[in-house]
């Protein structure tokens, strides 16, 4: 079977890198639609440059720039969109942009977390969980055949620090225990993600429907992760238990101070859900 051709928006960022080398690692046609300042500037010049080298055809355009993305539909059949969430509703345009082409078999929309429909995490979010359950009902209005990819937590993101914010690498005397620690999440690296996401292109099975990755091996609840941390270095850490309404408190007064400046509405989305009840298993 010939291979689907690929379009990925968002190559320069976290999770479009890992996707832009699935895509090529199982032998896709494979685009990127870049923004014109992406390769002006160093850092990400260089990403662009090597993606280039190893057989990205690099597209320049812009999700808000309507002709660039007619011309790219034209050259592929399959469209993934990886820009942040806080960029989630720019796909609006895309959407449309998909159904008046008429020739794309599939559009994976920028997702890649708990499922929006699934979520409730109070008022703390930014909407980003109603943008994304907004985007569905967008795509499914047009028409548009769809996978959604719902994936849990990326690994890189607190786990290496044992879900502890404001630490780098996991804690060697006393620990924070959200909750009663006992809730399980789904850790799952990034590079995975988007091999999944490259995997479901051409089945049929996953046409129209939500793709949840839920390793068995990758779930774990705080309890568990602790006590696999405590065997690695032959030390009993204590245990500091925060509720879940101390916790609420907490964020909302803008804690952990120095994890402000990063992804704070992100990190506190993760932190709260590891501990409300079922809704990383679903
Ligand atoms: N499951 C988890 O734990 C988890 C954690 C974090 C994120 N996520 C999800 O993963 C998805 C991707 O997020 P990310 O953190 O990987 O994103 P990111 O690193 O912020 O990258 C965003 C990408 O989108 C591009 N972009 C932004 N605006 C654009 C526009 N107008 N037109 C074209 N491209 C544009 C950026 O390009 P430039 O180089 O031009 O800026 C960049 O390449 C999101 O849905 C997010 O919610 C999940």
């Amino acid at each position: 079977m010939e291979k689907s051709r690929v379009l990925i928006i968002g190559v320069t960022g976290n999770l479009g890198q890992h996707l832009a080398k699935a895509t090529l690692q199982f032998s896709h046609p494979t685009f990127a639609l870049v923004r014109p300042s992406s390769f002006s500037d160093p850092h990400k010049s260089d990403k662009l440059h090597s993606l280039s080298n190893s057989g990205v055809t690099l597209l320049q355009g812009s999700l808000e720039d309507e002709e660039s993305l007619m011309a790219a539909m034209k050259q592929v059949d399959v469209v993934i969109c990886a820009v942040s969430s806080k960029q989630v509703l720019l796909q609006k345009l895309l959407v449309q942009v998909i159904k008046k082409s008429g020739c794309i078999k599939r559009f994976i929309p920028s997702e890649f977390g708990l499922d929006p429909e699934k979520t409730r995490i109070s008022d703390m979010d930014y909407n980003f969980y109603k943008q994304k359950s907004e985007i569905r009902r967008f795509v499914e209005a047009h028409g548009i055949p769809y996978t959604y990819i719902s994936c849990n937590f990326y690994m890189s993101y607190l786990l290496p620090q044992l879900v502890q914010p404001g630490l780098k690498v996991p804690p060697r005397d006393k620990v924070t225990i959200f909750g009663d620690g006992n809730t399980k999440g789904v850790f799952v690296k990034e590079s995975d993600v988007a091999e999944f996401t490259i995997r479901t292109l051409d089945d049929p099975q996953t046409l129209n429907k939500v793709l949840y990755l839920r390793p068995t091996g990758n779930v774990y609840s705080m309890n568990e992760l602790v006590e696999l941390w405590e065997g690695k270095i032959g030390k009993k850490l204590e245990k500091i238990f925060v509720s879940e309404q101390e916790l609420l408190k907490k964020i909302k007064a803008g804690w952990p101070a120095d994890m402000a400046a990063i992804l704070s509405a992100d990190v506190a989305v993760i932190l709260f859900s590891l501990i409300i009840r079922s809704s990383l298993l679903l």
